[in-house]
């Protein structure tokens, strides 16, 4: 399949924001069981500019926010976030003039962690066995504390999340496999990456199929990833969106990112939890095109031993 070029030559911009999104399409290799017929792709999310997808929804978050004057003037962005989203305000703010609070679990790995000092963030880690849920509740109480002092960007009940992929994510993936797109596999986090990109695929081809990706235990490690039987539903969730959910174990996806690694394809965890998912959904295909968001990419996880595994 000809793959569309995302990268040309642009002019000189006025800072990074400008550079998110049109990330490549790239052919996956090496899975067990495809037919011929059948053709894998990933979308290279951590070649956006703050290495993860996290940048298209917190992108989308800070321009409403921005257009509706809701930040600027002394007012600090504040989120609950397990990493991605919390670099990508920070790099966004840092780059923008605005400051940025952040409600970490204490289990997110040290290398996000460091980044997100590098980048000025304060940071306020929450009880590591609360999860994600214990960082929503403390960006909760601090928002509802100090409403003057910070912009509440809710990354789990913001519209503007899902819509960034519905108007970024969607639209890329449909002109770059010129509409041959027949299923889209993607992991559920706040969701926004499913729900939005599902849903505007879904409008322009209502046969496609989107698969959402779940980790197989309450218990996972799988960065960024929610199991959603045990954990907050996130507000913009949307079950209509997606026809299946498939179950990944966490080991299966470490043993997935460091194959697809080890063959040039350095996705993190989730993303091969993804890549997991989207070779059984292949296997059960005669013909079709499989596209899988990998929403970031190995190097965030390098500070973790169980890359040396076979
Ligand atoms: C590594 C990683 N994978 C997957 C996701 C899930 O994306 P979404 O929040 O759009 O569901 C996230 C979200 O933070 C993430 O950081």
């Amino acid at each position: 399949m000809a793959l569309t070029p995302t990268f040309a030559t642009r002019p000189p911009v006025a800072d990074l924001t400008a550079r998110i999104g049109g990330t490549p399409l790239v052919a996956v290799a090496g899975l067990e069981g495809v037919p011929e017929d059948v053709t894998v792709l990933g979308k290279a999310e951590w070649l956006n500019p703050g290495g993860s997808v996290k940048d298209r929804a917190a992108w989308g978050i800070v321009r409403a926010a921005e257009a509706a004057g809701m930040l600027g003037h002394g007012r600090r962005l504040l989120d609950a976030t397990s990493g991605n989203t919390g670099i990508a305000y920070a790099w966004i703010g840092a780059a923008r003039g605005f400051g940025v609070t952040l409600c970490v679990p204490a289990n997110a790995s040290a290398a996000r962690l460091r980044l997100l000092e590098a980048l000025g963030a304060e940071i306020r880690l929450t009880d590591r066995m609360e999860g994600t849920d214990g960082a929503i509740r403390e960006a909760r109480r601090l928002a509802a504390a100090h409403p003057d002092r910070y912009f509440h960007a809710d990354q789990y009940a913001n519209p503007a999340n899902w819509r960034a992929h519905y108007h970024g994510t969607a639209e890329e993936i449909w002109t770059q496999t010129e509409g041959r797109v027949t299923h889209l596999v993607a992991g559920v986090g706040t969701s926004g990456t499913l729900v939005g990109t599902a849903r505007r695929l879904r409008e322009r081809s209502p046969a496609l199929e989107a698969i959402a990706v779940q980790p197989d235990s309450p218990y996972h490690a799988l960065e960024g990833l929610k199991h959603l039987e045990s954990a907050m539903v996130p507000a913009i969730y949307d079950p209509s969106v997606h026809q299946r959910t498939v179950e990944v174990a966490s080991e299966e996806a470490h043993a997935m990112a460091r194959r697809q690694t080890r063959r040039g394809l350095p996705v993190g965890w989730s993303g091969g939890a993804a890549l997991v998912a989207a070779e059984r959904v292949a296997r059960g295909l005669t013909h079709g095109v499989v596209v899988a968001i990998l929403p970031d990419g190995a190097e965030r996880y390098l500070d973790e031993p169980l890359w040396s595994e076979s």
